[in-house]
């Protein structure tokens, strides 16, 4: 009896730790924008034609948040306008993404599109798997936004 007891508290400890390590983690740090409108887009295969469809602006894969959130990669391509001229691979962070999936999503600024040109730190498109996804309301919304610059 006693022994549970002594275990039950130390897994109680042991879970409020992590829970509180979970927390830190999905702070975001950097520089803020508010109220930046999110939306999704997702990788087109289809066009054999247009390799774009699946690449980066400099024609790496595109990584989607279901394949980071799966853990099969360490970031999610974020497309933001081109005008801006964020250095590629600029380090991206949205503490409501953050909340929402109880895991920290790495994005990183490697794409752009011509949707998006004039939109300034205004808009950012999310790099969903399929078209379905795209249509989630969490990437669909008002966000913070935070730039590793
Ligand atoms: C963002 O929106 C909120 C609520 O509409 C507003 O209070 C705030 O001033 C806005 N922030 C910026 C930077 O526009
Ligand atoms: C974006 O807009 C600028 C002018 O504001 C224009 O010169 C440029 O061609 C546009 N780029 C795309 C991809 O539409």
């Amino acid at each position: 009896m006693k022994g549970i007891l002594i275990f039950c508290l130390f897994v109680s400890i042991h879970s409020s730790f992590s829970l509180f390590d979970n927390e830190l983690n999905l702070k975001c740090t950097g520089r803020k924008f508010e109220n930046v409108s999110l939306t999704a887009y997702y990788p087109d295969y289809n066009d054999e034609d247009n390799e774009k469809g699946y690449q980066d602006s400099k024609g790496h894969k595109l990584r989607t948040l279901q394949d980071h959130i799966d853990d099969r990669t360490n970031y999610v391509t974020l497309a933001m306008d081109q005008s801006l001229k964020i250095p590629y691979g600029t380090k991206a962070c949205i503490p409501e993404l953050n909340q929402h999936f109880g895991h920290r999503v790495v994005f990183e600024v490697r794409d752009t599109s011509s949707d998006l040109n004039g939109s300034g730190y205004r808009r950012a498109d999310i790099c969903v798997r399929t078209e379905i996804d795209s249509y989630d309301i969490s990437v669909n919304r008002m966000a913070t936004l935070y730039l590793s610059m």
